[in-house]
C-alpha cells in the first residue's frame, strides 16, 4: 500500500487516515513540538476576515477549521475520512462538517471568501486538479492559504532528514495506523518545493502569491488570491 514514490490511491489514503485518527492530534503535537498551533493561527490570520465564508479542505480532526471560526469565519470543514471527521465534530458544533472529496467538492462556484488547507494537498492524487477545484469554489478575489511541510534548504536539511525519514517512520511502526508516518517522507519528497508551488499557483489562476517559511523552514505557508 505504501509506495516509495509517495503516491497512494485515494481509498488507501482515506483508509490510512481512518486508522490514524485516534492518535493524529497527539502525533501532531509531538512531531511539531506544539508549534502547529501557532502555524494554524498564522494561516487563518492571513486569509480569514470576520464574516467570511470559509472552507477548510482536508480538515482532518478540525484544528484549522476551529481556528478559522475563532477568527470570525463562518466555517465549513471538509474531509473524506469519516473517522477524522468524527473527532472534528467533537471540537465544534457550529462548524459545518462535510464528508467529501477535495477533487469533487460538493459546493457551488464562488461559494467561499477564503479557503484553507493544512497538511492536506500533499495527499491528494492530483495537486493540479485539487487547486483547480479549490479555485472553482472561491469567489473572484477570494483568498487561498496552503500550509504544508516543505523540504528545508541549508543547515536544517540533515536534521529534517533524520527526523522525517528516520524518527517519524519509526514512531509510525509502533502506532496504530502508523503507516501514515512511514509514507509521510515520500509524500513530502514528491511535493513541489516552495518556489515551485508559487509557480504552480500562478499557473492555476492565483495572483499575489507569496509564501513564508515557518518552524525553521520545515513548513511553508503559501497565500494566493483567486483571479
Ligand atoms: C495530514 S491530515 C491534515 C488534517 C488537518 N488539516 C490538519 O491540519 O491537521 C490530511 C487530511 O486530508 C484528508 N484528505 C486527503 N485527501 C483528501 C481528499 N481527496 N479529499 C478530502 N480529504 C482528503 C485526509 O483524510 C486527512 O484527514
Amino acid at each position: 500500500m505504501t509506495h516509495e514514490s509517495g503516491t497512494l490511491q485515494p481509498d488507501a489514503v482515506r483508509g490510512m487516515f481512518d486508522r490514524i485518527a485516534p492518535v493524529y492530534d497527539l502525533m501532531n503535537r509531538v512531531m511539531t513540538a506544539g508549534l502547529d498551533r501557532s502555524w494554524r493561527r498564522l494561516t487563518v490570520e492571513a486569509v480569514v476576515q470576520p464574516g467570511d465564508r470559509v472552507l477548510d479542505a482536508c480538515c482532518g480532526t478540525g484544528d484549522l477549521a476551529v481556528a478559522a471560526e475563532r477568527e470570525g469565519g463562518i466555517v465549513t470543514g471538509l474531509d473524506f475520512s469519516s473517522a477524522m471527521l468524527e473527532r472534528a465534530r467533537r471540537k465544534s458544533d457550529t462548524v459545518d462538517w462535510v464528508e467529501g472529496d477535495l477533487l469533487a467538492l460538493p459546493f457551488e462556484d464562488g461559494a467561499f471568501d477564503a479557503v484553507t488547507v493544512g497538511f492536506g494537498v500533499r495527499n491528494v492524487a492530483s495537486l493540479e486538479a485539487g487547486l483547480r477545484e479549490l479555485r472553482r469554489v472561491l469567489r473572484p478575489g477570494g483568498r487561498l492559504a496552503i500550509l504544508e511541510i516543505t523540504r528545508p534548504r541549508g543547515f536544517l536539511r540533515p536534521f529534517f532528514s533524520l527526523w522525517f525519514e528516520r524518527v517519524v517512520p519509526l514512531l509510525g511502526k509502533v502506532l496504530p495506523g502508523g503507516e501514515a508516518y512511514t509514507y509521510l517522507p515520500a509524500s513530502v519528497r514528491r511535493f513541489p518545493g516552495a518556489e515551485d508551488l508559487v509557480r504552480l499557483l500562478h499557473r492555476e489562476g492565483f495572483e499575489q502569491v507569496r509564501f513564508r517559511l515557518l518552524g525553521g523552514s520545515i513548513v511553508a505557508l503559501h497565500i494566493g488570491v483567486r483571479t
